[in-house]
């Protein structure tokens, strides 16, 4: 499919602008800060200290914001893995992969970055942790985003039968592709295309089937398994969270590592609203399902996660398990603990939602506190990755 040319503005306001209640000029202090915390791990003379926060104070007083160093947006986006109460992979933070893509400028030329970002964090199946930063919002208040939450995500569609075919989160917002033009291929793994917003709009990029990587499912043991016609994409790269380095905000710096088969077999293809595949492995498996109690539910799901660590393992996929994962995790605190750091981390989030008591994640407290540099999703992000912002016609009826 072509590329749709972008005919809408998002939100009330026509065109660029900033976005309420979003602070468009860098922070002087947090830019101080930043540095500081900068030079603190990453040591150079006192006097080349002091030129870069001079240099940088004066920047923002007469441009009203600074552009970080190469090494600065690299530390920053690392640290900002690092700083993720939300994430059990964080042991690997120092080698993510950044890609400065700062200068890019035209809509189709950042969908051309995420494609590229996809394929050269792909690496054959060994997945690499990859970011790539996009220019950061302006002083004047425009801003580059990804309306999408991932850069790869499956459309979901109402059928005349009521029945979801598809991921079920993505409804409203595959709707808003269909009317911004886009037409995919149909089914129940439709990759959705890419929206982008930048001050010329609001634009729709179909991905290039050579940026998706996929992995049917099959099962060790259950020949049957094939037929239900499961697949999942390879690699999580998060769209719309916005990366914050001292005082600078980057609305577009889409990010991945690789998947811990619960999110897949636990929740994208479980929860009901989503794939809700659990009531077919069931009945496939012969189970009882005549009530709760005879855990029929709890044993499907099992199944459905040997068959995601088999596939991936098969595929020569890069995807990490719940055991290892947690394991890794307490390496990770204890080495935080050494480099006389607190790690901040969310119970809730880190746990995995299957077997949590098994893994000795489970049982203990975290400190949680919010360190900057940080991935941060604010609601108008959230919003659009769900299709629920406001958006009309440019120049058209506002009533249409
Ligand atoms: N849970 C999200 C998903 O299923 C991905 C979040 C990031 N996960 C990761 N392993 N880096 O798509």
């Amino acid at each position: 499919m072509h590329h749709a040319r972008s005919t809408v503005w998002p939100g009330d306001t026509a065109g660029p602008g900033a976005e309420a209640g979003s602070a468009a000029v860098a922070d002087h202090r947090q830019a101080l800060d930043f540095l500081r915390q900068y030079f603190r791990e990453n040591p150079v003379t006192r006097a080349g200290e002091l030129r870069r926060m001079r240099d940088v104070s004066c920047e923002i007083e007469h441009t009203g914001t600074y552009r970080h160093t190469g090494a600065e947006l690299a530390w920053g986006a690392r640290v900002a893995w690092r700083n993720s109460a939300r994430c059990i992979g964080r042991l690997y933070w120092n080698n993510l992969n950044v890609r400065d893509l700062r200068d890019v400028k035209t809509a189709e030329d950042i969908a051309e970055g995420c494609f590229e970002h996809l394929r050269s964090s792909w690496r054959g199946g060994r997945i690499r942790p990859t970011i790539t930063v996009f220019p950061a919002e302006q002083p004047d208040g425009s801003a580059v985003r990804i309306w999408n939450d991932q850069l790869i995500r499956y459309a979901g569609r109402q059928a005349d039968t009521g029945a979801t075919v598809g991921d079920g989160q993505y409804l409203r917002f595959t709707r808003l592709a269909e009317r911004l033009g886009w037409r995919g291929a149909g089914g129940r793994f439709d990759v959705l295309p890419l929206l982008i917003e930048t001050a010329a709009g609001l634009s729709v990029h179909p991905v290039p089937d050579d940026a998706v990587r996929e992995v049917p499912l099959e099962h060790p043991e259950f020949g049957w398994f094939g037929e239900l016609g499961l697949r999942w994409h390879a690699i999580p790269a998060i769209s719309n969270m916005r990366l914050e380095i001292g005082g600078v905000h980057y609305t577009a710096a889409p990010f991945n590592g690789w998947y811990m088969q619960t999110e897949i077999a636990a929740r994208n293809l479980v929860d009901a609203h989503r794939y809700d595949t659990l009531p077919r492995i069931g009945e496939r498996m012969g189970l009882d399902m005549s009530s709760e109690r005879t855990l029929w539910r709890d044993r499907a799901m099992l199944e459905l996660n040997r068959a995601v660590l088999h596939s991936f393992d098969a595929a020569g996929v890069s995807l990490s398990d719940h055991h290892t994962e947690s394991r890794r995790f307490l390496d990770h605190l204890a080495r935080e603990e050494r480099a006389g750091r607190s790690c901040p981390a969310d119970w809730s989030w880190i746990v995995p939602p299957v077997s949590g008591g098994l893994t000795p994640v489970y049982h203990r407290y975290y400190d949680e506190a919010d360190l900057r540099p940080a991935f941060v999703l604010d609601d108008p992000a959230r919003e659009r990755g769900q299709g629920t912002f406001p958006v009309r016609s440019a120049g058209g009826c506002p009533f249409s």
